[in-house]
């Protein structure tokens, strides 16, 4: 990491902090908001944040490491994530998977080359009657099917602006 991205790593978690009091309670939010804007929890700032907060930094990385929407490694600007539970595996998952992984030429746990898109599983999203679902970032998409999963892709790729190749992302 650059020293002026160091620098401004600072300022944004003393900034996140400080909206929180620096509260216990305000740790989950503070990485959730890095985790945002970083894409992942670089380890600079895991020591940004126990410094932050008063608390030893493996304190911190027990929390990134517990909540599967935190995570260590850069994720993709787009992360997609598949229900894997019993009911949307029933409704057709593993077809929905397949045709994710040729639409964005990665397999899931990747993320495209182009920092665009990571593919995931995830557990329940409570729309079990109405599987089979998945999440990109916030959105919640139900009844997905082969059709509408391309779909759904081309248009984050038409909002990231990345240009469509046979069998991927580019
Ligand atoms: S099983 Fe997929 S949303 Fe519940």
């Amino acid at each position: 990491m650059l020293a002026s991205e160091k620098e401004q790593l600072h300022q944004d978690v003393v900034m996140f902090a400080e909206n929180c009091a620096s509260h216990r309670s305000g740790l989950l939010p503070v990485l959730q908001h890095i985790q945002r804007e970083y894409r992942h929890i670089p380890a600079e700032a895991m020591q940004e944040v126990a410094d932050a907060f008063n608390i030893h930094p493996a304190e911190v990385y027990g929390v990134v490491s517990f909540y599967s929407f935190l995570s260590t490694k850069r994720k993709g600007k787009f992360i997609v994530r598949l229900c894997k539970t019993i009911s949307c595996d029933l409704a057709g998952k593993n077809g929905i998977a397949t045709q994710l992984e040729n639409d964005l030429g990665v397999k899931f746990g990747q993320t495209t080359p182009d920092g665009k898109f990571t593919l995931e599983y995830t557990h329940c999203l409570g729309m079990c009657d109405q599987g089979p679902a998945m999440l990109v970032n916030d959105e919640v998409y139900s009844k997905v099917t082969l059709e509408s999963v391309t779909d759904i892709i081309e248009s984050y790729i038409r909002k990231s602006g990345a240009h469509v190749t046979q069998g991927g992302a580019e």
